[in-house]
């Protein structure tokens, strides 16, 4: 038992998951019960599996500070769209039009190299043991931890898909301009709650975003003519500087949390409650009128506990989505293609 994750949060979420085995019906994800995943999928088959990816994680980080984050981030557009299926990682091909040019994805989700790297280090140790998907939920996990975040203990069994579906990323996905409503929406649909919205948020403690998908907060918002009324002025100053409203390059990169960029901590929280949330979907979680994560916002920045447990608890759940098990799917050779295409 390393830290306090492994408790009761982690411990609820994994009876839920043995519930919707015995109890038909019951569970997060509806449908028919499905082979479950298990922590020790890989014990006999590749047993360094995780001392493999930590090992090539960190060599990344070494030249790219920022790879913890963005591996975080591709676990979950993996997960949103067909369940957690490594179809993020599928390059376009006769039988494939790619997730990854799809409009949250493209020129903005990155660590496909990285994942490519992993997979290599995987073939050489166990070949054709490890799925992508099995490499994504992995990769998250390690980095959140190797960023000072929790640790939880990742469910493993995935197969990977044989589709991908692009039409599926452009809708299920949240948009930065979503509101809360929206959000939650999006969010039940792989049966997450509005407490795994806010604790899921908190990756927003790491990472870089664009000044694109801020600038109608900075000087237009609702077509107002004015900032965001939920953007803090000083803030809004500070971006400004970053993301001037004209001639400005809307690729530039700004921290997603300025208080400690590259640490997973709760910061997240904190700044949400002085009006410093980046994104529009950030500040909608603390600011909409009435919303009743609000005050999970402010349990998640009073106790740094309370929002690891809850986030690990919420990773585990939504990388339970909808997984291909036993002969489903494949365990695919190279990430980008499907076997034998
Ligand atoms: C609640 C709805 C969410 C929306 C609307 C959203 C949107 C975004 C956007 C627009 C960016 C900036 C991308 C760019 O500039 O290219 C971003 C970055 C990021 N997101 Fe989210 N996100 C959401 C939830 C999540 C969740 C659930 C996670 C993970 C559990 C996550 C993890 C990240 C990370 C780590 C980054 C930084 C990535 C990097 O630096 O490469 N986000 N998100
Ligand atoms: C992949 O296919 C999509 C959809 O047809 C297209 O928009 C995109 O430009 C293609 N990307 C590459 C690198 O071929
Ligand atoms: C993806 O981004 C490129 C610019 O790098 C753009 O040319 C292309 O049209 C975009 N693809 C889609 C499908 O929006
Ligand atoms: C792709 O996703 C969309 C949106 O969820 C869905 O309506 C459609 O049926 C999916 N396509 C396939 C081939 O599964
Ligand atoms: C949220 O956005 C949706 C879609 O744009 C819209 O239909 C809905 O009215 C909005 N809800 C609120 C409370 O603003
Ligand atoms: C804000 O955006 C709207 C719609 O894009 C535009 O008509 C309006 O002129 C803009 N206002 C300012 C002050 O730029
Ligand atoms: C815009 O910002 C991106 C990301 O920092 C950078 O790679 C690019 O060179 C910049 N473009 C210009 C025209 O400055």
């Amino acid at each position: 038992m390393a830290i306090g994750v492994y408790g009761a949060a982690a411990r609820a979420v994994l009876l839920l998951a043995v519930a919707a085995v015995l109890v038909p019906g019951l569970g997060v994800r509806g449908g028919a019960a499905q082979q479950q995943l298990s922590e020790r999928f890989y014990d006999g088959s590749c047993p360094g599996v995780h001392r493999v990816v930590r090992r090539v994680l960190k060599e990344a980080h070494r030249a790219d500070p920022r790879i913890y984050a963005s591996l975080t981030r591709l676990h979950f557009h993996d997960c949103f769209v067909q369940g957690c299926d490594g179809s993020i990682l599928l390059d376009n091909s006769s039988s494939i039009v790619s997730e990854k040019y799809a409009k949250p994805n493209n020129n903005s989700a990155r660590g496909y190299p990285v994942v490519d790297d992993v997979k290599a280090a995987l073939e050489k140790a166990c070949p054709g043991v490890v799925s992508c998907a099995d490499i994504l939920a992995i990769a998250a996990k390690v980095s959140v931890e190797l960023s000072g975040g929790p640790r939880w203990r990742v469910q493993l069994g995935r197969r990977d898909g044989t589709t991908a579906n692009i039409t599926g990323a452009n809708s299920l996905l949240p948009s930065p301009r979503n509101n809360l409503t929206t959000l939650q929406r999006k969010f039940a649909a792989v049966g997450l709650d509005d407490t795994d919205l806010v604790a899921l948020s908190g990756a927003h403690t790491f990472g870089r975003a664009q000044c694109q998908f801020v600038t109608d907060r900075l000087y237009n918002f609702s077509k107002t003519g004015k900032p965001d009324p939920t953007l803090d002025g000083g803030y809004q100053a500070l971006l400004a500087a970053s993301c001037p409203r004209r001639g400005g390059n809307k690729t530039a990169l700004n921290d997603l949390d300025p208080t400690t960029p590259d640490a997973f901590d709760k910061n997240y929280f904190t700044n949400l409650e002085a009006n410093r949330g980046f994104l529009r979907s950030d500040q909608e979680l603390f600011s909409t009128p009435g919303a009743p994560t609000a005050a999970i916002v402010d349990r998640f920045a009073s106790s740094e506990k309370a929002f690891f447990r809850s986030f690990a608890a919420s990773m585990i759940k939504m990388g339970n989505a909808k997984p291909l098990t036993g002969g489903q799917g494949e365990v695919r050779q190279n990430c980008r293609k499907v076997n034998g295409s």
